[in-house]
């Protein structure tokens, strides 16, 4: 049913029809006219009103929370990669360091995706005829680096730098909890303005220890808070809450 059925238009044709009839004495003969609207479409129409209202509202607020969802976000998507290259096998299997392979991350504001020849110091060895590392291979023939698919970024206009969180006392998997339990690398946090102010306003609960930064298992050995809040007066942690430090 639509809302226009219940506005209370008048409606002229009847109103004639009724009084002509009564002219000419008719309408003694009708049953007893009951009105045309029911005293509760008063109440139906406001309500419309209100819903239509609602709706107004509604709409951008449902859009501004579609654009927070892990949908848009693409929290918790895989990405395909030219190699599937997998984080267990290397990191937990091989007890790689995270840092082995994204060695800018303690000293750029990218961590960095390893160059072909970080891979080959081990794949020119293991694994050297294996079809699934054909282009690595390629790769380091042909001097031409593999186009890995980015998983985290964020919008231009924001200004990210990973050397200052980890030197600060920010373990890596604070941000992109257990890679190593990974098979394909996807996000766990959605990067939103939100979350990055959500830590840069109370950051205790989240610093450790810079020995600990790439350790995917370590547990504070007070509360978290406790232990976060002896870092942060070491090392002096104070993250930024001006506009500026991340829109630059
Ligand atoms: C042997 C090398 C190697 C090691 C060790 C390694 N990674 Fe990676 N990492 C890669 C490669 C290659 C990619 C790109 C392909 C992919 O996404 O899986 C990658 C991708 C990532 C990504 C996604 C990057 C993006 O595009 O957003 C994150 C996050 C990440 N690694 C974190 C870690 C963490 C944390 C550790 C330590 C626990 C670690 N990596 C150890 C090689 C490595
Ligand atoms: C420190 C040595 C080392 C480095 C560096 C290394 N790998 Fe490996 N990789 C291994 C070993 C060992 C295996 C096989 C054993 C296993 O599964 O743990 C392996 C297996 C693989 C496999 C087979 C699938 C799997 O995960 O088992 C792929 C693909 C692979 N590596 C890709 C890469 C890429 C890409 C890089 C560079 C970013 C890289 N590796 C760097 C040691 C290394
Ligand atoms: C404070 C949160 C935070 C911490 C801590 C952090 N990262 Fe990131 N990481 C991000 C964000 C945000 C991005 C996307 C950056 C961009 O778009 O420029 C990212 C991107 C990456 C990428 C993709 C390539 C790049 O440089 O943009 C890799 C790889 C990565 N991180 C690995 C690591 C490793 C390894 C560590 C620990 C040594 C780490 N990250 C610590 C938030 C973090
Ligand atoms: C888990 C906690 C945490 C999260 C999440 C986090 N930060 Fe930070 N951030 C810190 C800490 C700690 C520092 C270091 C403060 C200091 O320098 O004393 C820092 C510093 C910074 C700085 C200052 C860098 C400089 O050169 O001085 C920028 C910019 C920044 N963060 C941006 C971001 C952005 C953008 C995000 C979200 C995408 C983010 N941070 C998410 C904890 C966090
Ligand atoms: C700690 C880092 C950080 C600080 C501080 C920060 N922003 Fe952001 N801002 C972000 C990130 C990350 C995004 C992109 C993700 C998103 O849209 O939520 C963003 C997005 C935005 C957007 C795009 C619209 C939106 O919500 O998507 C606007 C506008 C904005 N910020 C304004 C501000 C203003 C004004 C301030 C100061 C009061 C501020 N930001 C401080 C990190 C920050």
């Amino acid at each position: 049913m639509s809302c226009v059925g219940w506005l209370p238009t008048r409606t002229p044709g009847l109103t004639l029809a009724i009084r002509a009839a009564g002219d000419r004495g008719l309408t003694s003969h009708l049953p007893q006219m009951r009105p045309v609207f029911a005293p509760s479409s008063d109440t139906l129409f406001r309500l419309c009103l209100g819903l239509a209202a609602a709706a107004i509202v509604a709409g951008p607020v449902a859009l501004m929370l579609w654009v927070r969802t892990p949908y848009v976000t693409k929290q918790f998507n895989p990405v395909d990669q030219p190699v599937a290259f997998d984080h267990r096998h290397h990191v937990r299997d091989d007890g790689i360091d995270c840092l082995y392979c994204h060695y800018e991350a303690t000293r750029s504001p990218y961590a960095g995706a390893p160059p072909t020849s970080v891979c080959m110091n081990c794949h020119s060895q293991v694994w050297p005829e294996a079809e699934r590392l054909a282009p690595i291979r390629a790769s380091w023939f042909q001097d031409r680096p593999l186009r890995w698919q980015r998983v985290h970024q964020v919008p231009a206009f924001v200004y990210f730098d990973h050397s200052a969180h980890v030197s600060h006392g920010v373990g890596c998997v604070e941000c992109h909890g257990r890679v190593d339990l990974m098979g394909q690398v996807y996000a766990v946090a959605p990067l939103t303005m939100q979350w990055c102010l959500d830590c840069h306003r109370d950051p205790d609960p989240h610093l450790r220890p810079r020995s600990e930064i790439t350790n995917m298992e370590w547990t504070p050995p007070r509360s978290p808070r406790e232990t976060g809040a002896e870092v942060r007066r070491q090392l002096q942690v104070e993250p930024p809450v001006n506009c500026t430090a991340c829109h630059r």
